[in-house]
């Protein structure tokens, strides 16, 4: 089931008539599955990321095309709310998304309005998962906006939707936070099955974490396959605006400076450290 896109057209613009309008989602085809995906969605500032995932959702609806989600078609009149606790959505800017008064209301509300039971209970379980339990008193409105960010994401979490969307999620984290809450994105996809879908404009994020990439330019997807295949591309900065992660640059910089028989393509610190090991062989312990 998960989510469907075909020949999908979307713009911001209501269409007058006979006048041509700009679209910024063009000719989307797209299928994500319900289980076990790890997609990063990439791509220049402006390139229709934010409006895709907006769509996953059903907060934005075709202009043409056809778009389903877990077997439903989206139209105007369909009834969105099973959908929306399927599919959960973490905003670019979590503030848009937060307006209870204290932290612990607002992170309840998800469950709340899906009619679960205990909602505060799993609003305390999410902030207990994300280390923010100090903060389940306090109001929103007087929280840094890495907290905010914690905070937006828990309140989607407590629905525990199968599908679950992140728009730049590590943007205002600490680097701490960051891993913390990545290694939590993994663990839900890898021992949950949920799928998970991050924007970001990290490569070493999509680099170690993604198995799936999607690139969108200029309002439509000019690639969407494995990350491995991606980063074999000789000219991703011209063909897609997109650069090499840091541990491919480190690697590439290596192998011509020493040419060496380095494969660049290694995704985490580790391999490429075994990597480098590999090529240049172990120091004598003394
Ligand atoms: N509410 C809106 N009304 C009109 N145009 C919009 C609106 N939101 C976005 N756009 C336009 O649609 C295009 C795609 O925007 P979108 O926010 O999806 O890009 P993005 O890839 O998420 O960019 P970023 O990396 O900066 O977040 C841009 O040209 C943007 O100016
Ligand atoms: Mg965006």
């Amino acid at each position: 089931m998960g989510i469907n896109f075909s020949e999908v057209n979307f713009s911001y613009q209501k269409p007058k008539r006979r006048r041509a309008v700009v679209q910024t989602l063009h000719g989307i085809n797209l299928r994500i599955d319900d289980k076990g995906e790890f997609i990063a969605i990439v791509g220049h500032t402006g390139s229709g990321k934010s409006t895709l995932v907006q769509m996953m959702n059903a907060l934005l609806l075709p202009l043409s095309g056809r778009l389903e989600i877990f077997g439903t078609e989206i139209k105007k009149k369909t009834v969105l709310k099973p959908i929306r606790k399927r599919v959960g959505l973490v905003f670019q800017f979590p503030e848009y998304q937060i307006f209870e008064e204290t932290v612990l209301k607002d992170i309840a509300f998800g469950p709340k309005n899906f009619g679960l039971p205990d909602p505060e209970g799993r609003a305390r379980e999410v902030a207990e998962i994300m280390g923010i339990t100090d903060l389940l008193e306090r109001s929103p409105f007087t929280l840094s906006g890495g907290q905010l960010r914690k905070v937006a994401i828990c309140g989607i979490l407590a629905s525990n939707p199968e599908i679950l969307i992140l728009d730049e999620p590590t943007v205002g984290l600490d680097p701490f936070t960051k891993s913390e809450l990545l290694e939590l994105l993994k663990k839900l996809n890898r021992e949950y099955e949920k799928s998970i879908i991050i924007i970001t404009h990290d490569m070493d994020v999509v680099s170690e974490y993604a198995q799936r990439v999607i690139v969108l330019k200029e309002g439509g997807i000019v690639y969407d396959g494995d990350k491995k295949t991606l980063f074999k591309k000789e000219h991703l900065l011209e063909e897609y605006d997109l650069d090499y992660p840091e541990t491919m640059r480190i690697l590439k910089a290596l192998k011509e400076r020493f040419q060496a028989d380095i494969d660049i393509n290694q995704h985490s610190i580790e391999a490429t450290y075994q990597e480098i090991l590999k090529a240049f062989g172990e120091e004598d312990e003394h």
